[in-house]
């Protein structure tokens, strides 16, 4: 039998053994490891280049509209205009917003100020060398834009006649930083924040009359008056695989929000890269909100230092009582969000583990008994060479395991990888799930190859493409599903990739119910419940 066929029939029966009951304690742990043996065609995934017609600039127009979720009632609406096109007579620095929930009568005004912030250009290897696919700049543009030979004075110490053989193969370059040339400047960058908004409800907008949208709003902590459907995604990027990951997101997901464990553009230090990704994402971000984390990406894959991440995404820092946009929580129905930052200290002398000991005070199991928690680089994964980040595990697992947290979302390792419940390095009843999610269609392809034996707290794991959908139905019981999204063309309704012949490309590639049993597990009640 085609080991696929096998994989098909195994999850065709753990649906069928779901439906009829048979699996009432799903959390149980199943015997069966798996590793898939669908293996990605070798297809390019490379960059859009910059003249795809879905990265082009509005020329002054609002663009790049996208949803951050603060609270159940507090939305913020970014979006950005590109000035570049415009006479230098014009200057709009304010926009205005108008919203409400009759579409035909939007009855809330605000003026919009505009900011703006500026980058050094950092010439990665990624843009004239990757090692897939076509570059974004060749070397003798990058040595051109360092180049100051033709306008610095000769004795003046930035003086420097760069050439292609300047330009060392494979590293980041950055220019010196009174060269105009490498200066980005961001287009003007507008957040509205939307408060008292009410829960559950269809809200549309309308900016200065040249963009119009909408979007639903969550319900409030403690309500589940049904089904909650959460995108996640991670490491996203701006191939063709991040677009159909992004429309799959959008139409077939179809969630109430949408969680980012990081790693979000991969423009690393070549800003325009940011507005471009932004550009790609609007269909879904203008429309579904995000609560963002950051990866690596955002901080020091090219030295951005969050900069653009933290002018862009707005996230609920003030709302949870956090320091910094870098950590924060969010709740809404029956779940309560923490999100984590792998690349902020959290030794437990940090501010982040103080914060967290007492984010996790804060949680109200009887109010949102779904404790998940998000950050980037995994705690647990078995693809070879990525085990030498246990340091953060170290520092902070006891903690999330004495307050029962439920599910662990993170990217990070370009594969998708669920792990049976684990606490210390073994598979443990009331330790978190933890999902891997680094797969949702960067540039750089999948990470592999697995360690080999499949270590026992693995469930499942795969080096494709795709994105997770997790449903909320009430107090015990969570559906999650991974979707590959594999095909290299969107326009089919029926997808398939060339050279995939495994007829799988849109199924549910694995399923598992979360159940939560807080006799098994007391760690899972608020510590005032615990008898
Ligand atoms: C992206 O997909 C389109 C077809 O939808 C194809 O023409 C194009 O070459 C692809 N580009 C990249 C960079 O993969
Ligand atoms: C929406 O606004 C229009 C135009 O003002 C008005 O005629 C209509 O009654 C409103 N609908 C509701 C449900 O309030
Ligand atoms: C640079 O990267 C490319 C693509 O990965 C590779 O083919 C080439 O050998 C590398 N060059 C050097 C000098 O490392
Ligand atoms: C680099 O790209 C520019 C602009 O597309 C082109 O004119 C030039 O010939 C290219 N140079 C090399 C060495 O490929
Ligand atoms: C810069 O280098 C090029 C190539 O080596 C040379 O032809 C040119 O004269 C140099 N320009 C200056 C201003 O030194
Ligand atoms: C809301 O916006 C989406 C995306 O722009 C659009 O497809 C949809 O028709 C809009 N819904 C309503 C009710 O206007
Ligand atoms: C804090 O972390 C250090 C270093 O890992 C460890 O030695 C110490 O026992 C920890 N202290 C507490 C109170 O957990
Ligand atoms: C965790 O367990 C695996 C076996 O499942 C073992 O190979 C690995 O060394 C352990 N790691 C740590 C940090 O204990
Ligand atoms: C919770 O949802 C699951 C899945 O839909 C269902 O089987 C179960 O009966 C529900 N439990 C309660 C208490 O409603
Ligand atoms: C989908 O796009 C591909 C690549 O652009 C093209 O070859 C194919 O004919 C298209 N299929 C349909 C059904 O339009
Ligand atoms: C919860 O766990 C307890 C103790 O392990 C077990 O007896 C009970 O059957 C479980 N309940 C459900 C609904 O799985
Ligand atoms: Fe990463």
């Amino acid at each position: 039998m085609k080991r696929w066929l096998f994989a098909l029939l195994l999850i065709s029966t753990t649906l069928v053994l779901v439906s009829t009951g048979a699996l009432s304690t799903p959390l149980r742990l199943r015997p069966v490891s798996r590793t898939s043996d669908y293996v990605r065609p070798e297809l390019p995934s490379e960059m859009l280049p910059l003249h795809d017609i879905r990265l082009q600039s509005r020329q002054g127009k609002v663009e790049q509209v996208h949803l951050s979720v603060l609270r159940y009632d507090r939305v913020v609406i970014g979006f950005l205009r590109d000035i570049n096109d415009l006479p230098n007579t014009e200057l709009p620095m304010q926009a205005t917003l108008r919203y409400g929930t009759n579409r035909s009568s939007l009855d809330h005004e605000m003026v919009l100020n505009a900011r703006v912030y500026s980058g050094m250009q950092e010439y990665n290897g990624y843009l004239w060398n990757p090692p897939m696919g076509a570059p974004t700049l060749n070397r003798s543009q990058v040595a051109e834009l360092m180049n100051t030979a033709s306008w610095a004075e000769p004795w003046w110490y930035v003086y420097s006649n760069t050439t292609v053989a300047d330009i060392p193969e494979n590293h980041s370059v950055a220019a010196i930083y009174n060269n105009p040339s490498a200066l980005y400047q961001s287009p003007l960058v507008f957040n509205a924040k939307l408060d008292n908004l009410q829960p559950r409800t269809t809200y549309y907008y309308d900016i200065d009359g040249e963009y119009t949208g909408n979007f639903t709003t969550l319900p409030e902590p403690g309500i589940a008056d049904g089904p909650m459907t959460i995108g996640l995604w991670a490491d996203v990027g701006q191939t063709n695989i991040s677009a159909m990951n992004m429309e799959y997101m959008l139409k077939q997901v179809n969630p109430d929000f949408v969680m980012l464990h990081g790693d979000l553009s991969y423009a690393d230090a070549y800003w325009p890269r940011w507005d471009t990704w932004l550009r790609l994402m609007e269909p879904l971000m203008s429309t579904k909100m995000h609560l963002w984390c950051k990866g690596n990406h955002e901080f020091n894959s090219g030295n951005e230092n969050n900069v653009a991440y933290m002018f862009r995404f707005a996230t609920p820092f003030k709302e949870s009582e956090s320091p910094t946009f870098e950590y924060h929580a969010f709740e809404t129905g029956l779940v309560h969000v923490i999100t984590l930052a792998s690349f902020a200290r959290f030794d437990n002398q940090s501010v982040q583990y103080r914060w967290l000991m007492r984010a996790l005070e804060r949680v109200d199991r009887t109010r949102t008994p779904w404790l998940v928690v998000q950050f980037h680089v995994p705690w647990y994964c078995s693809v070879l060479g990525t085990g030498s980040r246990l340091l953060m595990r170290e520092a902070m697992e006891d903690l999330l395991y004495k307050y029962g947290v439920d599910l662990i979302l993170v990217g990070h390792v370009h594969v998708y990888e669920r792990t049976y419940p684990v606490y210390n390095n073994q598979t443990n009843a009331c330790g978190a799930v933890q999902l891997v999610l680094g797969d949702a269609g960067n540039r750089e392809g999948p990470s592999l190859p697995f360690i080999d034996p499949q270590p026992s707290w693995s469930a499942f794991r795969e080096g494709s493409f795709g994105v997770g959908k997790l449903v909320v139905y009430n107090h015990t019981h969570a559906h999650f599903e991974w979707h590959r999204v594999a095909c290299e063309y969107s326009n089919a309704t029926n997808c398939v990739t060339p050279g995939d012949n495994s007829a799988q490309a849109r199924v549910p590639s694995d399923s598992t119910w979360l159940v939560r049993n807080t006799t098994q597990c007391p760690n899972r009640l608020m510590p005032t419940q615990r008898v």
